[in-house]
Order: structure tokens, then sequence, then C-alpha cells
């Protein structure tokens, strides 16, 4: 199994581009299965969930290629197979959002419990409540869910919880349904509107997006497009947090500063300067910042559950006390005992974390858990003081290029084995 080797202590000095964002990427996959033409995304990251949903896609009959450049081409005219493959769904949460879209090209859809990251419990509940809303028939039977969309028409739902998978997968389910199907609760993060600027793109009538009403209007069909996804907020929300934590000036290209603004509201601003220019974002960072007192992730535009981790590893050597509350997965603190290891003082007790300032963390051997959390050790022993391996890095590599070959560019003594 691979690990990162990184010695830590430098500062940051340079420029670090961020590519299409995974949670972007991952869902306008799903939906080039709604058109028969090419679809074309440009500036796709270089990261296994991307390789992982093209795989699954090639077993379902459609050809696909991705080039060196970020390119990625689809072609689902030879979409042949409604059975999303177990071993690929089981890789990958995002396999759910093949549902709706599978639904609408195909009447049918067949998919397992879908996996992902080991956050917490993950349910789909909210998933297929509205597709039954919209008269779609599920079998449950041996971990299979079997879904019939023979009698499926538009609808008005609401969801239970903001979710930003079942907003998707219902919007997909709703782009052929004649009249006018409205979905209220939805989630509101950017990366369904980028869901829905793409759909519209290739003809469907989908408005709301970003608020919490969605309304989609069936339309006959789809046609091919060419898009470049939103950049990925987390990617460059984790590279912010590295130069607060390591100290020097960095520049985040091709960033949007409005999509982190949760997190940029919650950088001290006394130590550290970050100025949104274009689609750039600087960040100068100088000496030891003070804790922020409380942090609560919440559905967008709140503070998100997936910085939750990066932004523990900055508290964890700011001067003061933070209390962390992860209020969106059940049990997203794995990393805190990993970063006990490296010198953090914090104390877990359910949804809460308490991180009591150290002066500084030590190199330390530390094994990933999961995808966000191994970024947080990444930044963790970039600051600290002394040599750190990192193993399983393939939680790591679900969501980053290989920052082996990335982050030596500004600066920081990183090395990649095995
Ligand atoms: C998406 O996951 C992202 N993944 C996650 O990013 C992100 O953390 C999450 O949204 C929240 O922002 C992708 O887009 C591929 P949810 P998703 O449905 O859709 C509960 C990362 O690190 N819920 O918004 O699975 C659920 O348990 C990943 O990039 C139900 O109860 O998240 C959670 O408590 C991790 N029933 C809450 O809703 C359901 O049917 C939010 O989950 C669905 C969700």
């Amino acid at each position: 199994m691979s690990k990162y080797i990184i010695e830590g202590g430098n500062r940051l000095r340079g420029e670090l581009d961020v590519k299409g964002a995974k949670n972007s990427v991952l869902t306008l996959l799903a939906a080039s299965v709604l058109t028969e033409e090419k679809v074309v995304l440009r500036n796709c990251p270089n990261i296994s969930d991307v390789d992982t949903m093209l795989k699954i896609l090639g077993k379902l009959g459609c050809k696909t290629q991705r080039d060196k450049d970020g390119t990625v081409i689809i072609d689902s005219s030879g979409l042949s197979s409604y059975k999303i493959p177990c071993d690929l769904a089981k890789e990958l949460r995002s396999s759910i959002f093949l549902l709706g879209s599978l639904l609408s090209r195909l009447k049918r859809a067949r998919v397992v419990y879908p996996g992902g990251c080991d956050i917490g419990l993950r349910p789909i509940d909210i998933h297929l409540a509205g597709l039954r809303e919209l008269g779609i028939k599920i079998g449950e039977k041996h971990g299979h869910i079997d879904c019939d969309c023979t009698h499926a028409r538009c609808a008005d739902i609401v969801l239970d919880l903001p979710s930003v998978g079942a907003t998707e997968n219902l919007i997909m389910a709703c782009v052929f349904l004649d009249g006018i199907s409205v979905l209220r609760n939805c989630a509101k993060e950017p990366e369904i509107v980028d869901l829905q600027n793409f759909l519209n793109a290739m003809g469907a009538k989908v408005r709301g997006a970003g608020g919490s009403v969605i309304t989609v209007e069936g339309v006959k069909s789809l046609h091919g497009v060419e898009y470049t996804p939103i950049p990925d907020r987390i990617v460059a929300g984790t590279y912010l947090i590295g130069a607060a934590m390591c100290g020097g000036e960095l520049v985040i290209g091709n960033a949007c500063a409005e999509h982190i603004s949760s997190l940029i509201a919650k950088i001290p601003k006394s130590t550290c300067k970050i100025y949104p220019r274009d689609d750039k974002i600087f960040v100068s960072s100088e000496g030891r910042h003070k804790a922020v007192p409380k942090i609560e992730t919440m559905y967008y535009p709140g503070f998100p559950t997936d910085l939750q981790a990066q932004m523990m590893a900055l508290q964890s050597i700011s001067d003061g006390t933070s209390v962390i509350v992860e209020n969106i997965f059940e049990t997203r603190f794995k990393t805190a005992s990993q970063l006990c290891k490296m010198g953090a003082d914090i104390t877990v007790s359910g949804s809460t974390a308490v991180v009591r300032g150290a002066e500084r963390l030590y190199g330390a051997q530390v094994t990933a858990t999961d995808l966000r959390g191994g970024a947080s050790l990444v930044l963790a022993a970039m600051a600290a003081q002394g040599v750190s391996e990192i193993d399983d890095i393939h939680h790591i590599d679900r969501g980053y290029e290989d920052l082996a070959e990335i982050l030596p560019t500004v600066g920081v003594r990183i090395s990649r084995v095995g």
C-alpha cells in the first residue's frame, strides 16, 4: 500500500491551481447517460473516484476516454445495461446518482447500497422516498435495489433533509417526465447549480438550483454538450488551510472564494490575510493563529463538513481552545486520534470535539481513515516538526491528485512510496 513521507516545517510559496470539483464531475458523469450524444467534460481531476465512475459507465456499455489535460469524453449511445456493477458501486457513494439518470434513459435501474467514505450511516432513504413519490416502483431484496420507471409521473416532493445526492438524483429522474416536478427542501451546494447549468446546456429545463425549491419541466430528449465543471471548493479550502498552518504566501488558482466564504470567515484575519481576486485567492500567513472558539458544520452555505477535519488540524496548533461540532455525519472525527499521535490535544465526545491548541505538532507514523481525514493528516505533517509517514493514502487518492507531484511546487518536502 502506498504512503506519503512528509518532512514538515517549510513555509509555502507559489501557486496551486484547482481542478474541476470531484463532487460535481461525479454527478455530471452520471448525468451524461441522459443523452445518446457525446459529452465532453473539461479540467476533470485525475483522481480514483473519477476512474471508478468511468469504469461503471464502461460496464453499462458507454465508451469513455480521458486525456492527460483532464478532458473526459463519454459516448453513451451504446448504453446497454441498467445494472450498476455491485463491486464498483460499493466503492463509490456517487454510484447511487446513476439511479436517476438510468431510470430516465432506460426506465429501469438496479443498484446495491453504495459505498464511499466510512463517515457515517449514509442511508439512501430520502433518494428512494423521492423516487417513489414520482411513481417509480422500487423493490429491495438481498441488498439490491430494483427500480422501474414505467409509470412514473411528475410530482411535488419535499425532501426530509437537504441531501446533496438525493437532490441531484431526483433532478435527473425528472428531466423527461411530462409536466413540471417540484423539489422542496433541496440542498443548495454549488454542485447542484453546476448540475442545473450542465443539464440546461443539454436542453433540459431546470430552475431554482442554489435555493431550496427546484422545478424540473420535462423535455423529450437532451443533446450532447461540452462543459467545464466548477472548481473544487474543498480542494481550494484544503490548500488555504495548509497555507494558514505552514505560513508563507500562496496563490490558489481557478478558485471561487464565494464557494468557501464560510471557511474564509473562520480564518483569523490578523495573522492570515486572504485576498480573492478574479478566479484566484491570495493567502499570506504569518505567526500563530488564534483558535476559532466554535466551528459547526452545516448544510451549504454553512461551514462544510468536508473541511471539518482540515480545520481540526489548524485548530490543533492555534492559540486557545476550539469546539468543533459535526452536524452532518455521525462518525467524522476518526482523524482526531491520528492527530493526537502527532501531539494534538483533542477530546471527542459524540458529535463534539474539543481542540486545545498545542505549541506545535511532531512528525509521526499515522494512517488515513477516509478522504478528508487523510488530507487533514497531510496538512498536519506539513506543519509538524520532523518527518511523518501517512499510510493508506488510497483514501486521499479518491479526491486529491497525487500530492507528491503537486505540493513540492510550493515548497513542501513530500514523497510517495509504494
Ligand atoms: C455529498 O454526499 C458529498 N459527496 C459529500 O462529500 C458531502 O460530505 C455531502 O454531500 C454533504 O455535503 C458527493 O457529492 C459524491 P448528503 P451525500 O446526502 O450526497 C443524510 C467528500 O468528502 N442522508 O447531502 O452522500 C446523510 O446521512 C464527500 O467529498 C439521509 O439521511 O451527502 C447525512 O447525514 C464525503 N438519507 C446528510 O443527509 C439520505 O437518503 C447529508 O448527506 C441521504 C442523506
